[in-house]
Protein backbone atom coordinates (compact mmCIF):
# COMPACT_ATOMS: atom_id res chain seq x y z
CA UNK A 1 0.00 0.00 0.00
CA UNK A 2 1.51 3.36 -0.59
CA UNK A 3 1.82 5.86 2.04
CA UNK A 4 -0.81 7.98 0.38
CA UNK A 5 -3.59 5.39 0.21
CA UNK A 6 -2.46 4.74 3.77
CA UNK A 7 -2.93 8.50 4.73
CA UNK A 8 -6.19 8.31 3.06
CA UNK A 9 -7.44 5.28 4.76
CA UNK A 10 -5.87 6.83 8.05
CA UNK A 11 -8.32 10.14 7.50
CA UNK A 12 -11.26 8.42 6.57
CA UNK A 13 -11.14 6.13 9.74
CA UNK A 14 -10.54 9.59 11.70
CA UNK A 15 -13.16 11.17 9.88
CA UNK A 16 -15.73 8.28 10.52
CA UNK A 17 -14.92 7.59 14.19
CA UNK A 18 -14.98 11.34 14.66
CA UNK A 19 -18.93 11.39 13.02
CA UNK A 20 -20.10 8.29 15.18
CA UNK A 21 -18.45 10.38 18.20
CA UNK A 22 -20.58 13.28 17.37
CA UNK A 23 -23.71 11.44 15.60
CA UNK A 24 -24.41 8.44 18.75
CA UNK A 25 -24.99 10.24 21.91
CA UNK A 26 -27.91 12.07 19.49
CA UNK A 27 -28.85 9.00 17.27
CA UNK A 28 -32.23 8.31 17.97
CA UNK A 29 -33.29 11.42 19.87
CA UNK A 30 -33.36 13.27 16.54
CA UNK A 31 -31.80 12.86 12.88
CA UNK A 32 -29.12 15.58 11.63
CA UNK A 33 -30.83 17.69 9.11
CA UNK A 34 -33.52 20.12 9.86
CA UNK A 35 -36.10 20.18 12.76
CA UNK A 36 -39.21 18.09 13.07
CA UNK A 37 -40.71 21.65 13.34
CA UNK A 38 -39.17 22.70 10.20
CA UNK A 39 -40.05 19.42 8.41
CA UNK A 40 -43.66 19.87 9.30
CA UNK A 41 -43.96 23.39 8.04
CA UNK A 42 -42.12 22.37 4.87
CA UNK A 43 -44.12 19.30 4.16
CA UNK A 44 -47.55 21.19 4.66
CA UNK A 45 -46.36 23.87 2.11
CA UNK A 46 -45.36 21.48 -0.27
CA UNK A 47 -48.42 19.53 0.48
CA UNK A 48 -50.65 22.36 0.00
CA UNK A 49 -48.29 23.98 -3.06
CA UNK A 50 -49.41 20.84 -4.82
CA UNK A 51 -53.24 20.41 -3.90
CA UNK A 52 -53.28 24.05 -5.25
CA UNK A 53 -51.28 23.23 -8.69
CA UNK A 54 -53.93 20.14 -9.02
CA UNK A 55 -57.16 22.38 -8.22
CA UNK A 56 -56.32 25.42 -10.24
CA UNK A 57 -57.11 23.56 -13.50
CA UNK A 58 -61.06 22.47 -12.23
CA UNK A 59 -61.45 26.46 -11.60
CA UNK A 60 -60.12 27.34 -15.30
CA UNK A 61 -62.42 24.38 -16.21
CA UNK A 62 -65.47 25.95 -14.32
CA UNK A 63 -64.73 29.15 -16.03
CA UNK A 64 -64.76 27.82 -19.85
CA UNK A 65 -61.29 28.55 -19.63
CA UNK A 66 -59.56 25.13 -20.27
CA UNK A 67 -61.33 22.25 -21.62
CA UNK A 68 -63.10 19.34 -19.62
CA UNK A 69 -60.77 16.06 -19.92
CA UNK A 70 -61.92 12.98 -18.23
CA UNK A 71 -58.28 11.25 -17.91
CA UNK A 72 -56.89 14.37 -16.78
CA UNK A 73 -59.85 15.28 -13.87
CA UNK A 74 -59.46 11.95 -12.32
CA UNK A 75 -55.91 11.89 -12.31
CA UNK A 76 -56.02 15.50 -10.52
CA UNK A 77 -58.80 14.93 -8.27
CA UNK A 78 -57.23 11.24 -7.15
CA UNK A 79 -54.08 13.29 -6.27
CA UNK A 80 -55.91 16.43 -4.21
CA UNK A 81 -57.19 13.13 -2.27
CA UNK A 82 -54.23 11.62 -1.88
CA UNK A 83 -52.12 15.03 -0.67
CA UNK A 84 -55.09 15.47 1.90
CA UNK A 85 -54.69 12.37 3.38
CA UNK A 86 -51.24 13.21 4.01
CA UNK A 87 -52.42 16.44 6.00
CA UNK A 88 -53.13 14.40 9.17
CA UNK A 89 -49.44 14.50 9.90
CA UNK A 90 -48.29 17.81 9.08
CA UNK A 91 -49.76 19.61 12.11
CA UNK A 92 -48.14 18.66 15.10
CA UNK A 93 -47.72 20.53 18.07
CA UNK A 94 -43.72 20.75 17.77
CA UNK A 95 -44.84 23.16 14.14
CA UNK A 96 -47.12 25.10 16.55
CA UNK A 97 -44.73 28.60 17.45
CA UNK A 98 -41.57 29.85 15.93
CA UNK A 99 -41.62 28.69 12.74
CA UNK A 100 -41.06 32.22 10.47
CA UNK A 101 -41.94 31.12 6.85
CA UNK A 102 -45.46 29.61 8.11
CA UNK A 103 -48.65 31.16 7.31
CA UNK A 104 -50.33 28.65 10.24
CA UNK A 105 -52.42 30.94 12.39
CA UNK A 106 -51.83 29.61 16.11
CA UNK A 107 -55.66 29.05 16.29
CA UNK A 108 -55.20 25.64 14.45
CA UNK A 109 -52.99 24.47 17.96
CA UNK A 110 -55.56 26.65 20.34
CA UNK A 111 -59.00 25.02 18.26
CA UNK A 112 -57.19 21.56 17.75
CA UNK A 113 -60.81 20.10 17.95
CA UNK A 114 -62.55 22.67 15.66
CA UNK A 115 -59.56 22.45 13.06
CA UNK A 116 -59.01 18.58 12.93
CA UNK A 117 -63.12 18.54 12.24
CA UNK A 118 -62.30 21.01 9.13
CA UNK A 119 -59.32 18.61 7.74
CA UNK A 120 -61.37 15.42 7.99
CA UNK A 121 -64.51 17.24 6.29
CA UNK A 122 -61.68 18.22 3.44
CA UNK A 123 -60.98 14.67 3.06
CA UNK A 124 -63.93 13.21 3.00
CA UNK A 125 -65.07 16.65 0.74
CA UNK A 126 -62.41 15.48 -1.80
CA UNK A 127 -63.35 12.21 -2.31
CA UNK A 128 -67.07 13.27 -3.20
CA UNK A 129 -65.03 15.49 -5.63
CA UNK A 130 -62.96 13.06 -7.06
CA UNK A 131 -66.15 11.09 -7.98
CA UNK A 132 -68.18 13.70 -8.78
CA UNK A 133 -65.71 15.13 -11.82
CA UNK A 134 -64.69 11.99 -13.29
CA UNK A 135 -68.43 10.83 -13.31
CA UNK A 136 -70.09 14.15 -14.80
CA UNK A 137 -67.92 13.76 -18.25
CA UNK A 138 -68.06 17.66 -18.86
CA UNK A 139 -67.82 20.89 -17.56
CA UNK A 140 -71.59 20.53 -16.37
CA UNK A 141 -73.10 22.26 -13.62
CA UNK A 142 -72.64 19.13 -11.21
CA UNK A 143 -69.02 19.77 -12.51
CA UNK A 144 -69.01 23.19 -11.75
CA UNK A 145 -71.09 22.61 -7.79
CA UNK A 146 -68.63 20.24 -7.14
CA UNK A 147 -65.40 22.57 -7.73
CA UNK A 148 -67.30 25.49 -6.00
CA UNK A 149 -67.66 23.08 -3.05
CA UNK A 150 -64.27 21.71 -2.45
CA UNK A 151 -63.13 25.46 -2.85
CA UNK A 152 -65.53 26.83 -0.49
CA UNK A 153 -63.54 24.15 2.09
CA UNK A 154 -60.02 25.72 0.70
CA UNK A 155 -61.36 29.60 1.62
CA UNK A 156 -63.30 28.50 4.91
CA UNK A 157 -59.97 26.88 6.28
CA UNK A 158 -57.94 29.75 5.00
CA UNK A 159 -60.49 32.41 6.67
CA UNK A 160 -59.73 31.11 9.92
CA UNK A 161 -56.52 29.36 9.91
CA UNK A 162 -54.29 30.74 7.24
CA UNK A 163 -52.70 34.21 7.46
CA UNK A 164 -53.49 36.56 4.63
C1 LIG B 1 -58.22 22.44 7.00
C2 LIG B 1 -57.60 23.65 6.57
C3 LIG B 1 -57.21 23.91 5.14
C4 LIG B 1 -57.85 23.47 4.01
C5 LIG B 1 -59.14 22.66 3.89
C6 LIG B 1 -57.09 23.97 2.90
N1 LIG B 1 -56.01 24.69 3.34
FE1 LIG B 1 -54.59 25.56 2.17
N2 LIG B 1 -53.54 26.10 3.85
C7 LIG B 1 -53.97 25.91 5.15
C8 LIG B 1 -52.98 26.42 6.06
C9 LIG B 1 -53.06 26.43 7.58
C10 LIG B 1 -51.93 26.95 5.27
C11 LIG B 1 -50.64 27.61 5.77
C12 LIG B 1 -49.55 26.53 5.97
C13 LIG B 1 -48.26 27.10 6.49
O1 LIG B 1 -47.78 28.13 5.93
O2 LIG B 1 -47.71 26.55 7.47
C14 LIG B 1 -52.32 26.71 3.88
C15 LIG B 1 -51.56 27.09 2.78
C16 LIG B 1 -51.95 26.92 1.46
C17 LIG B 1 -51.16 27.34 0.31
C18 LIG B 1 -49.80 28.04 0.38
C19 LIG B 1 -48.66 27.04 0.47
C20 LIG B 1 -47.30 27.72 0.68
O3 LIG B 1 -46.32 27.24 0.10
O4 LIG B 1 -47.22 28.69 1.41
C21 LIG B 1 -51.88 27.02 -0.81
C22 LIG B 1 -51.47 27.24 -2.27
C23 LIG B 1 -53.11 26.39 -0.36
N3 LIG B 1 -53.11 26.34 1.02
C24 LIG B 1 -54.10 25.93 -1.22
C25 LIG B 1 -55.24 25.26 -0.79
C26 LIG B 1 -56.27 24.77 -1.68
C27 LIG B 1 -56.29 24.95 -3.19
C28 LIG B 1 -57.19 24.14 -0.90
C29 LIG B 1 -58.47 23.46 -1.31
C30 LIG B 1 -58.48 22.60 -2.47
C31 LIG B 1 -56.74 24.26 0.49
N4 LIG B 1 -55.56 24.95 0.51
C32 LIG B 1 -57.43 23.75 1.57
C33 LIG B 1 -55.15 25.32 5.55
C34 LIG B 1 -56.05 24.69 4.71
Amino acid sequence: MSLYSKRARALLLGGALALSCVALPSAYAQAPGPSPAKIAVESRKAEFTLIGNFFRWFGAVARGNAPYDEAEAKKRAERIVFLASLLDESFPDISNVGEPDSKAKPEIWKEKAEFEKKLAKFKDDARVFAEAVSKEKGATEGFKTAVANLGQDCKGCHDSYKVK
